[in-house]
């Protein structure tokens, strides 16, 4: 075994991943599409431990329960039979567990560290299949910029994995983080209530799989007029099913509403912006480069919003030498 170090980057699905075909290998129902996002970014070290349990540092903080407990499990995927415990050391440069994607760049990293400390040689697609078993959004995280994520049929999840595509439009991402804390309701949790109880969830089902062709056949396009339409309609379709749940999971919050008219009002005074919503209050707004600035200025003016991220896209996840 060996310190392995690896740092990834969340991304944020245009077409989005909410629902599983199966919970214990933790495939998705149908495909899903992201932007990889640089601001957003976590640093992992898997190091042997002379211990009898596994440990996890989050952010400078030791954690347990629950946390430590998905950790074990996961390093267990790659740790088989080996007696050797582990602690995970893990760094975040952004808010964790808002419902800012902090899983998706947390196992992504965490598989290739792992993978790495293990010294085990992995394909980017057994990466992608390796990190999904973290987190699904994980998958997508391995590979930078675009990404899609494929949901596969084979019964043991081998070809549930994201790959990446080649896009040429850039686009960056104004975040309008709210100030509410840990989210109530997590994905995970979410989205197998959503599943169990939604009337809605069949059909929302089959909106990403129509969604997921025409959304990559747009961006292909460099049509952002139709874009905009499938990925705003996409959000706010998995929004009203997980609304549609008993009981109902409500992610947005007052300022929600709020960024979401600003976003609409900007485009259509002209401005190529749409936004994007993952579980939690908070709007991404996705627009070209150039836009950036004007559009993140826009977002900040609310009671509610704490701040706005601003980020470009980002590369895929990788082992570095040293932690930050
Ligand atoms: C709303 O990947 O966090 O961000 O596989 O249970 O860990 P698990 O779920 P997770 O769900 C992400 C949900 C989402 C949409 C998306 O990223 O596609």
């Amino acid at each position: 075994m060996r310190v392995a170090v690896a740092t990834a980057c969340a991304n944020i699905a245009l077409v989005k991943y909410w629902g599983k075909r199966d919970a214990a290998l933790n495939t998705p129902a149908a495909g899903s599409l992201s932007l990889t996002l640089d601001r957003l970014r976590t640093f992992t070290t898997v190091e042997r431990i002379d211990a009898n349990a596994d440990a996890l540092v989050l952010d400078g903080v030791a954690v347990e329960g629950k946390a430590l407990a998905r950790i074990t499990k996961f390093v267990d995927l790659v740790r088989g039979d080996d007696p050797a415990r582990v602690r995970v050391t893990s760094l975040n440069t952004f808010p964790t567990a808002a419902g800012l994607a902090s899983s998706a760049s947390a196992f992504a990293a965490l598989a290739v560290a792992t993978a790495d400390a293990f010294e085990r040689t992995l394909t980017p697609t057994e990466l992608s299949v390796l990190a999904r078993r973290g987190s699904g959004s994980a998958a997508r995280s391995v590979f930078g910029g675009w990404a899609k994520m494929n949901a596969g049929a084979a019964p043991d999840g081998s070809d549930a994995a994201a790959e990446p595509l080649e896009i040429g439009v850039e686009l960056a991402a104004a975040i309008a983080v709210a100030n509410a804390g840990e989210k109530d309701v997590g994905s995970t949790d979410g989205m197998e209530l959503t599943r169990e109880t939604s009337p809605y969830h069949a059909a929302w089902i089959e909106t990403v799989e129509r969604d997921l062709p025409t959304a990559i056949e747009a961006a292909r396009a460099e049509d952002l007029d139709r874009l905009a339409t499938i990925v705003e309609g996409n959000c706010l379709a998995m929004h009203a099913n997980a609304m549609a749940a008993r009981p109902g999971i409500l992610y947005f919050g007052p300022s929600t509403l709020w960024a979401i008219d600003v976003v609409r009002k900007l485009r259509a005074a002209g401005t190529p912006v749409f936004f994007t919503i993952d579980a939690g209050p908070h709007v991404v707004a996705f627009t070209p480069p150039a836009h950036l600035d004007a559009v993140a200025e826009a977002l900040i003016d609310h009671p509610e919003i704490a701040t706005v991220l601003t980020s470009q896209m980002g590369e895929g996840a990788h082992a570095i030498e040293a932690m930050p």
